[in-house]
């Protein structure tokens, strides 16, 4: 674990933003997938406005340079774990190991994506679409499982990095689409639920279009004609929407919206619109 105590954070964040902020502040956030990519930014984002951040994903040497990096922007401090979300007891443990060293959690930001590089026909292969569940959905519902009783005590909040690909069908990426649908149904009914039982415990779903990692760019980069928008500033509407409170973060969200308004009424035209950006 890599700590500094005692740090000045110099945030940079809309003032609404810092007044909300500042109920939970210095936070305590888990960010999974954050050894890079969008999951790296958010971590970026959160250290900024000097919060506790604890990194996880499967390579240590880089997690270990985002934590650093964290300490620098600002962060309280910075720990990390090592954990390989296709098992669903390593979630757990995760979990465990934030309660241990944070005494508690007040951001889950489910991030991570992983067993579904493949961009191509769907070939009828179980063993993948089982994959993509576990890691993309199963381990997402295991972290939320195993953070709740914290979440319900700090009245934090849970923030599920998603996908246009959960909202409306998406060809050549079968098992990944599945597992954000399945991600929209469980969390917004979670959501409801919460709700229901008045508990103050907000759900923000953040609904992702192409987004510049170089993760994305390798894998559709030379197979979709739209152009990718900047992880930086997904990050940013990520974690202001999470801490906002919001239901919803839609990004990018000039072209995205219209086409999810859309889809209900005119489902054909907008999804030959979109095939024709295959
Ligand atoms: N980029 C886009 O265009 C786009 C579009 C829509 C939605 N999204 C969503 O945004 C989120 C982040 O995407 P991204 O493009 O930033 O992804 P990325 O660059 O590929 O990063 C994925 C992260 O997940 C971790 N990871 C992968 N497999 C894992 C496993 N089995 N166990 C634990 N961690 C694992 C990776 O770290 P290690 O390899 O070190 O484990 C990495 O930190 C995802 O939920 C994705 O679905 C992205």
């Amino acid at each position: 674990a890599t700590e500094s105590l005692n740090k000045v954070p110099m945030p940079k964040a809309s003032s609404a933003l810092l007044l909300t902020w500042s109920d939970t502040f210095p936070a305590r956030v888990l960010v999974t997938g954050s050894s890079t990519g969008i999951g790296e930014q958010i971590a970026y984002e959160f250290s900024r406005l000097g919060a506790h951040v604890f990194l996880t994903a499967r390579r240590e040497e880089q997690l270990k340079q985002v934590a650093k990096k964290c300490l620098a922007l600002g962060a309280s401090s910075a720990r990390h774990i090592v954990a390989d979300m296709s098992d669903l007891t390593a979630a757990q443990k995760v979990i465990e190991d934030v309660g241990n060293s944070l005494g508690g959690l007040d951001y889950l930001v489910l991030n991570h994506v992983g067993g579904s590089e493949y961009f191509g026909p769907f070939k009828g292969d179980m063993a993948a679409v089982s994959r993509s569940m576990t890691i993309n959905f199963l381990s997402y519902v295991q972290l939320t499982i195993s953070a709740l009783s914290m979440l319900q005590e700090s009245q934090g909040s849970i923030i599920v990095v998603s996908s246009v690909s959960g909202r409306i069908g998406s060809p050549f990426t079968l098992s990944y689409s599945a597992a954000k649908f399945a991600l929209e149904g469980f969390y917004s009914s979670l959501r409801r639920e919460l709700h229901l039982q008045q508990t103050n415990l907000s759900v923000t779903v953040a609904v992702l279009g192409y987004i510049n990692t170089d993760n994305a760019v390798r894998i559709v980069g030379d197979k979709i004609a739209w152009a990718a928008n900047p992880k930086e500033e997904c990050a940013q509407e990520i974690v202001k929407g999470g801490v906002l409170r919001q239901r919803e973060v839609v990004y990018p969200y000039w072209s995205l919206k219209p086409l999810l308004l859309f889809k209900e009424w005119m489902p054909g035209l907008i999804e030959s619109l979109m095939d024709n950006t295959l």
